[in-house]
């Protein structure tokens, strides 16, 4: 018998490389265009496994309902995981499974497209040509050669970002609790302590999975240790950045530019279409107001290798349950 999954808030890209992935013809698939969360945890009645998305909700009461269906995988489809209740799955007995690891060079690159495009104006540049205004004022940046950048988190994505910025001659300082002395030696990074990474740093970018202890890791004291000016850049989980504050750093100047792929509050707005209806969220509204921010809807992740390394991982897993197989090295969460 095909193993059923029921695929949560399903995107055609999603659809595109799942059913490509290799053994994918012996999964029945049931994709569903909503999100899990207690009101659509009915719709996995009947599936062996369920696979989410980072907007998905598998809290405690989502994933009891889920062991009551017999769903025995909850197979993630990406690398953070601050969205599913793991100590209730684990006391539920619910395997939990992610991919730990896919193109950190599509994340790494979308990070270095939204520094480029936010210093040298190419959204507002692209704008005005379109108008055919082909004036410059305004549009001025700064070289990166020369400037310093400082990356939070040092794992697979942060270091490609580093390697990259230190192509473009940028001095890189970095810090992490748990450094990698002999990567830092290797391509010439710097590790500093975090008030000193701040204190120093042009340009700041996050590459830190959300915890409890890193939420708000960007608030209000750590924005004013920033050098005034300075970009501040977050393609990892919203929730690192205390929106508040980021405002009020972008109001008084203190920021020079923010370019975000992540929001605090982005589940029900990112991934969506809401070109007809009216944004209720205000702090949203309210960053996309500045010329000096730079906001992309969680796509960094999105090129054809990643997708496609997601997928085979899923399906691995899919097919391993299947089987009474182990799952792949390094997914298991639970
Ligand atoms: P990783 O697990 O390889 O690296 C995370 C690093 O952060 C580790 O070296 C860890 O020691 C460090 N760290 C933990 N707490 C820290 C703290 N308080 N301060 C400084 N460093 C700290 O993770 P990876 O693959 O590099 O991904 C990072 C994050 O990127 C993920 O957790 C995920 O949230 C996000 N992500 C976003 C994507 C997007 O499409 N926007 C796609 C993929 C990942």
């Amino acid at each position: 018998m095909n193993t059923t999954v029921a695929v949560y808030d399903t995107k055609p890209y999603d659809r595109a490389s799942l059913t490509r992935a290799e053994g994918a013809e012996q999964i029945a698939w049931r994709f569903l265009e909503f999100r899990l969360g207690p009101d659509a945890v009915h719709a996995a009645a009947g599936a062996h496994a369920v696979c989410v998305f980072v907007s998905d909700c598998a809290s405690r009461p989502v994933l009891e309902k889920l062991v009551e269906y017999e769903v025995r995988l909850l197979a993630l489809r990406c690398t953070g995981f601050n969205n599913v209740d793991l100590d209730a799955a684990k006391a539920l007995g619910l395997a939990v499974t992610r991919v730990p690891i896919y193109s950190p060079y599509a994340v790494a690159e979308h990070v270095v497209a939204l520094l480029l495009t936010l210093n040298r104006k190419i959204h507002r540049a692209y704008n005005r040509v379109r108008e055919m205004n082909f004036a410059l004022q305004g549009l001025v940046g700064f070289d990166l050669h020369g400037k310093t950048a400082g990356i939070i988190g040092t794992g697979k994505i942060g270091r490609i970002t580093a390697q990259i910025l230190r192509g473009f001659g940028m001095r890189v300082l970095a810090y992490d609790p748990a450094p990698s002395h002999a990567w830092a030696k290797q391509h010439a990074v710097e590790y500093v302590d975090s008030e000193t990474l701040a204190a120093g740093s042009d340009v700041v970018s996050l590459h830190v999975p959300l915890t409890h202890e890193t939420r708000h890791l960007i608030r209000r004291e750590t924005l004013a240790r920033m050098k005034p000016g300075a970009i501040l850049i977050n393609v990892s989980r919203g929730a690192l950045i205390d929106t508040t504050a980021l405002i009020e750093a972008l109001k008084s100047g203190q920021l020079g530019g923010v370019a975000l792929d992540v929001y605090e509050e982005e589940e029900g707005i990112f991934f969506e279409d809401l070109s007809g209806v009216v944004l209720q969220d205000d702090e949203l509204a309210r960053l996309l107001t500045f010329p000096n921010v730079l906001i992309t809807s969680h796509q960094a992740f999105l090129t054809h290798e990643a997708l496609s390394d997601i997928a085979r991982t899923t399906v691995a897993n899919l097919r391993a349950l299947a089987a009474g197989q182990p799952f792949v090295e390094g997914s298991v969460l639970t």
